[in-house]
């Protein structure tokens, strides 16, 4: 089994009005003239999920979620479905972002019903994991990110689609980046951990770096082992910035 394209996913967090639907038409004009080695994606908010769909579809660049409830309709004010993400024309969805997990108390356990739901809404889950500062001076950074993936990755995914992304918690907008090497240890870990729970399938989903990515540090941390990908947060803002990137890959 060969391992998938590599991904290059923009996280756009909570930014973006309809004018910077600019940037996604960018983004899709400048992939579509030169095609990159690497599929590319967008994950504005739910605002503008569908109008980014309808903006850039048939592009090719693909949009996604930030973030999706594990059922598919009910009382649950203020949340999205992965059904309406689907509906709305997102095909991949981002799930356990740390954000999510330090700011709403997501547990591996609920990130696992949320990957759960985004298969049944045929959406690509890319499952975030990654340790805090404390925890890697502790030492602790190998056992807690393939202790996530564990328990953050469904049994269902088996076979389907989807993609992990390490994302150092103290990397994420502070302009730190993990060495090259400590990039890979986790990295591997995480295709170790893949392999042990899915078998030869283990081997094909990529493994996204998320983490201050720029276009100044992203050739070589793409090109580091078991590197699949970026996921990218405030350079994905811009599509100049962004592009830089994804042509890195
Ligand atoms: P950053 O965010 O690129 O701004 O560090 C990455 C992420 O949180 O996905």
């Amino acid at each position: 089994m060969s391992s998938a394209r590599p991904l290059v996913a923009g996280n756009w967090k909570m930014n973006g009005l309809a004018v910077s639907l600019d940037e996604a038409r960018a983004v899709a004009a400048a992939v579509d003239a030169h095609p990159p080695a690497c599929r590319v994606a967008l994950c504005p908010p739910s605002t503008l999920v569908h109008r980014m769909a309808e903006v850039i579809g048939g592009t090719g660049v693909e949009v996604g979620g930030q973030d999706c409830r594990a059922e598919q309709s009910g009382a649950f004010t203020g949340d999205v479905s992965a059904e309406m993400l689907a509906e709305a024309g997102a095909e991949l969805v981002i799930l356990g972002h740390s954000e999510r997990r330090a700011g709403y108390g997501e547990t591996d356990a609920l990130v696992a019903a949320k990957a759960e739901a985004a298969l049944r809404a045929g959406l690509e889950p890319i499952i975030c994991v990654g340790e805090t500062l404390t925890q890697r001076e502790a030492g602790e950074t190998l056992a807690v990110v393939t202790g996530q993936v564990k328990g953050s990755l469904p049994k269902a995914l088996a076979g389907k689609a989807f993609a992990v992304a390490y994302e150092p918690v103290w990397a994420i907008g502070t302009g730190l980046t993990p060495t090259l090497e400590q990039i890979e240890e986790v990295h591997v870990a995480i295709r170790a951990t893949l392999v042990e729970l899915f078998g030869e399938a283990g081997k094909v989903p990529p493994i996204l770096y998320g983490g201050s990515v720029k276009p100044s540090n992203a050739g070589e941390i793409l090109k580091a082992r078991e590197v699949g990908g970026a996921l990218v947060g405030g350079a994905s803002l811009k599509a100049t910035d962004f592009l830089g990137i994804v042509t890195a890959a």
